[in-house]
């Protein structure tokens, strides 16, 4: 994983799996079906990256033959925050590694004339103090969707929170890191710059349109 000056909070993925699947990902022929396949797999890739520092705590397990000591993930299960509608495509991958994860979810979408996100849903488990929390969402573009997500969970009692993108642009980091300097921030990309539209450059398009097939 890589570290950067400029970003303090910013870890990117540079395993080689990560950036094969990424490159094909980018790539305007690539097919709805194998998008999402390849969207599941890097989010699964990157979540072993980004769970490498949760805590563990002893436990006994009886072997065939003996009792031994175990580790097994320590605290309250670990939940899952895909942005509706594009950080859905993240959760199975990742759920696969962790099969006892919560799932909370959170509807954010951007405004086309102001980029500035519109929020219609918000739902995640009690007891967010006790959680580890991993927000996702496949593009860090101007940060405000990121930013307001994260706010809410706060809102609701979060303290521990990763947010997990594929692709992020330097505005969207500067945001988010700005807002939220407690959160670390893992991709597997961080571009060159958003256009004026907001897409970010070179991107990979409308993630949420490619991963459903709409337009
Ligand atoms: C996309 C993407 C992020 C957001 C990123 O969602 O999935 O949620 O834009 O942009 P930002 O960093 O500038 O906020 P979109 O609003 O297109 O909604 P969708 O997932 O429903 O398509
Ligand atoms: N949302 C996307 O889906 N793609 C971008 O490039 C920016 C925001």
């Amino acid at each position: 994983m890589d570290t950067s000056k400029a970003f303090p909070t910013l870890r990117v993925v540079t395993h080689p799996l990560v950036q094969h699947k990424l490159t094909i990902l980018r790539d305007r022929e690539t097919p709805t079906k194998i998008f999402k396949e390849l969207v599941e797999e890097i989010a699964m890739l990157m979540a072993y990256e980004a769970t490498s520092d949760v805590e563990l705590e002893k436990i006994e397990v009886d072997t065939p033959l003996e009792t031994t000591n175990g580790r097994q993930i320590a605290g309250k299960k670990m939940t899952l925050v895909p942005i509706l509608r594009a950080g859905l495509g993240m959760v199975e991958g990742i759920y696969r590694l962790v099969p006892n994860a919560r799932i909370g979810h959170i509807g954010l979408y951007r405004n086309h004339d102001t980029l500035e996100p519109v929020d219609y849903y918000f739902k995640v488990p009690g007891d967010a103090a006790e959680r580890d929390f991993f927000v996702l969402d496949p593009m860090l573009a101007t940060g405000g969707s990121a930013a307001a997500a994260v706010t809410s969970l706060k809102r609701a009692g979060a303290t521990r929170i990763r947010f997990l993108c594929l692709v992020s642009a330097p505005e969207g980091v500067r945001r988010l890191a700005g807002a939220h300097p407690d959160v670390t921030i893992y991709t597997a990309a961080l571009d060159r710059e958003l256009n004026t539209q907001g897409y970010i450059l070179p991107g990979l398009g409308d993630a949420g349109d490619r991963l459903f097939g709409t337009r």
